[in-house]
Formats: structure tokens, C-alpha cells, sequence
């Protein structure tokens, strides 16, 4: 089958180890099904693997993608959950020996994925591919830390640092639809004006000062502005963070972490269970995921050197 696979490992030059071509078709073991992928998002995570970010050399070539909808082995159409754990039955983002796919097995950037059973949930008809294939990360992500990690309520003012990425779109998306103010930062003024069309309330180049202190902060982008997210907090306020882009050991800020009673907490995907729920919540809310381009699988390359620009605003997704 055609697939766009990692091959090999360059931290420096990551998409020198991107390969589009013919790849093993899947083999899924018992409980383990195969799904005709439709469409298929990008994630800073495909970037990460081919810089060899959470994989060794020897798991190469893998297919690269977390996420995926397509249909079913009986044609129904499904949204894949991108959690691989052998022990589901509680919290399987809680497992140590869980991974994702595309990090032990084959993942979603191909015609065909195999995937645990109960990886599938039912795509709704008004949600297209495209739009489903955003979820199971990014999306997924976002309502995780906004609905089960941030520990506030509908009226509490959250603050998103680095409004363009997929992970900050969702935020704003789904923060708004729950009832938040919604604050932004961006390095841009584009990414800042577009931000505040997908409905956040105030949008701020990143490090400036806030009118005031707010209850939240939501941090994908790390140690470029974790100096600020901690000055951005109320007292008892609380950093939700679930990733590190421009790096992972910013200076900690201990002593305001224990005077004003800060917390930060960390967060990782989501539950098969909170990708259902999301589900939910797109249709009962009307939120659709903000697609920034759709490009064709063999043009992963693309979407994956727009990615590492920063040039993006929401999402990339691969037609099938
Ligand atoms: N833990 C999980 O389960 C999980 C799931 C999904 C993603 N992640 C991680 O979350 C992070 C975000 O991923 P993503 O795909 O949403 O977006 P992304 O492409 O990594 O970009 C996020 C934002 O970071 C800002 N940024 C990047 N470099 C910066 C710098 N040097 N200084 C200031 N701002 C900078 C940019 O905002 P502006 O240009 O607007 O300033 C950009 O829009 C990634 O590290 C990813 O691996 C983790």
C-alpha cells in the first residue's frame, strides 16, 4: 500500500528521513482490526519522530500520523483513538507502557491502519473526515487540559500561549464554546487578528503585560514564554501544560510557585472515553476543527516544512 514513512533518524534536517512510497500492508493482530484511512492530520509529534524525538533507529521505517477517521472493516465510519496502551481498563494515558501510533506501530499517514478494537469511535455525519482526523490529538489534547486537567469553571478567564498552533486552535475553539474568556498571545499580528475572528476575547503579543491576572494558562510552547505564563497567574492559578516546543528547561521560578500558591500540571492526549465525549461536544456545540490546508498524502513533506516554519494556523490534514 502507499505510505509516507519515517526511515531514518536527522535531528538537524528532519524531513531528509521522510519516505512516500510503497509500504507492508497491515497485519492486525487478535482484537486488532484495519481501517481504511480517508483522511489523516499532521502533529508536531511526526516532526518529533523523524528528529528521533521518542524513537530509537531500530523501530524504522514506521508509517508516520497519530491521527486518522476512515471506515471500519464493515464500513462504518470511525474516528481512530491514537493511545496504543495493553492495559485499557482505567486511564490509559496513565499506563507508562502505552505509546502512540506511529511510535511502536504503523501509524495513520497510509490507505490502511491497524488498531485495537477498541480504538474506534463513531464518526457523526456532520463532522467530515477531514475535521475527524483533527480530533484524536490535537483536539483531544486541548480538551483534556481545558475540561479535566485546568480545575475551573465556565467563567474563568484561560490564557493560550502561541495562538497559531493545533494544539492553541483548539484551545480557543473549544475554551470559548465552554463558556471561558479566552486571552491569546502570538509572536504575529496576523496570527493575533485571526485568533480573535476564531473568537478569543483579547490577543496579545507574546510576553506583554495583561490587564490583569487570569485564573489559567495553557502552555504548548515552553520555555519562550513559561517566564510569562507564570507572571500571568492569579493566585492558586494553574499552568496546564502538554508540551515544549521551543524547549523544555526554562528557569522554574520556585519562589513564586510556593508564595502565590501556583500549581502547574501536566497533560497528556486523552481517553478513548474523552475522545468520545469530544465527539459529543462538537456536535452539541457546532465547534468544527480549524483546517489551516488539506494536502494529498504524497505532499506530506508539505504540510510537515509548514509545520516546522510556523507558518501554520490550525491544522494539516492529508486526503486519502
Ligand atoms: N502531550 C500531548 O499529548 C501533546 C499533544 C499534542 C501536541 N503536543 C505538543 O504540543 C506542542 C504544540 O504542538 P502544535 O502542533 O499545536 O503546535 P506547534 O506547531 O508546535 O506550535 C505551537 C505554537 O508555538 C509558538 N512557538 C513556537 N516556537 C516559539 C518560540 N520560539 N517562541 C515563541 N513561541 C513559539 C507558535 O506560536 P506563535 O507563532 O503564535 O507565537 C506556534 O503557533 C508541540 O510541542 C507538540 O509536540 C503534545
Amino acid at each position: 500500500m502507499f505510505a509516507v514513512t519515517a526511515a531514518r533518524i536527522d535531528a538537524e534536517d528532519p524531513l531528509a528521513g521522510l519516505e512516500v512510497g510503497e509500504h507492508a500492508e497491515p497485519a492486525p493482530p487478535d482484537g486488532w482490526t484495519t481501517v481504511t484511512v480517508k483522511a489523516a492530520a499532521l502533529n508536531h509529534h511526526d516532526v518529533w519522530t523523524l528528529r528521533g524525538v521518542g524513537i530509537s533507529a531500530d523501530r524504522l521505517p514506521i508509517v508516520l500520523g497519530c491521527d486518522a477517521a476512515g471506515l471500519d472493516a464493515d464500513g462504518n465510519e470511525v474516528v481512530v483513538h491514537a493511545v496504543i496502551s495493553e492495559n485499557p481498563a482505567g486511564d490509559e494515558t496513565m499506563d507508562p507502557a502505552r505509546s502512540l501510533l506511529s511510535e511502536r506501530y504503523d501509524g495513520t499517514f497510509a490507505e490502511r491502519v491497524a488498531v485495537p478494537r477498541r480504538n474506534l469511535v463513531p464518526k457523526p455525519a456532520g463532522l467530515s473526515f477531514a475535521e475527524a482526523a483533527c480530533l484524536p490529538t490535537a483536539y483531544l489534547t486541548a480538551y483534556r487540559m481545558l475540561f479535566t486537567r485546568a480545575g475551573i469553571a465556565p467563567g474563568a478567564t484561560v490564557l493560550v500561549q502561541g495562538a497559531g498552533g493545533g494544539v492553541a486552535t483548539a484551545l480557543i475553539l473549544l475554551g470559548r464554546a465552554a463558556g471561558y474568556r479566552v486571552w491569546v498571545t502570538s509572536r504575529s499580528e496576523e496570527k493575533r487578528n485571526r485568533a480573535l475572528t476564531l473568537g478569543a476575547d483579547q490577543a496579545f503579543p507574546s510576553g506583554a503585560r495583561l490587564p490583569e491576572r487570569v485564573d489559567a494558562v495553557m502552555e504548548t510552547v515552553g520555555e519562550a514564554t513559561w517566564a510569562h505564563s507564570m507572571r500571568a497567574l492569579k493566585p492558586g492559578g494553574r499552568i496546564v501544560i502538554s508540551g515544549a516546543t521551543s524547549g523544555s528547561v526554562p528557569p522554574a521560578d520556585l519562589s513564586r510557585l510556593f508564595f502565590l500558591q501556583l500549581s502547574v500540571v501536566g497533560s497528556t492526549m486523552g481517553t478513548r472515553d474523552e475522545l468520545a465525549r469530544l465527539v459529543q461536544f462538537c456536535q452539541q456545540t457546532g465547534v468544527r476543527p480549524l483546517i489551516d490546508r488539506t494536502l494529498p498524502l504524497a505532499q506530506a513533506a508539505d504540510g510537515l516544512a509548514a509545520m516546522i516554519s510556523g507558518e501554520l494556523f490550525g491544522k494539516v490534514t492529508l486526503e486519502v
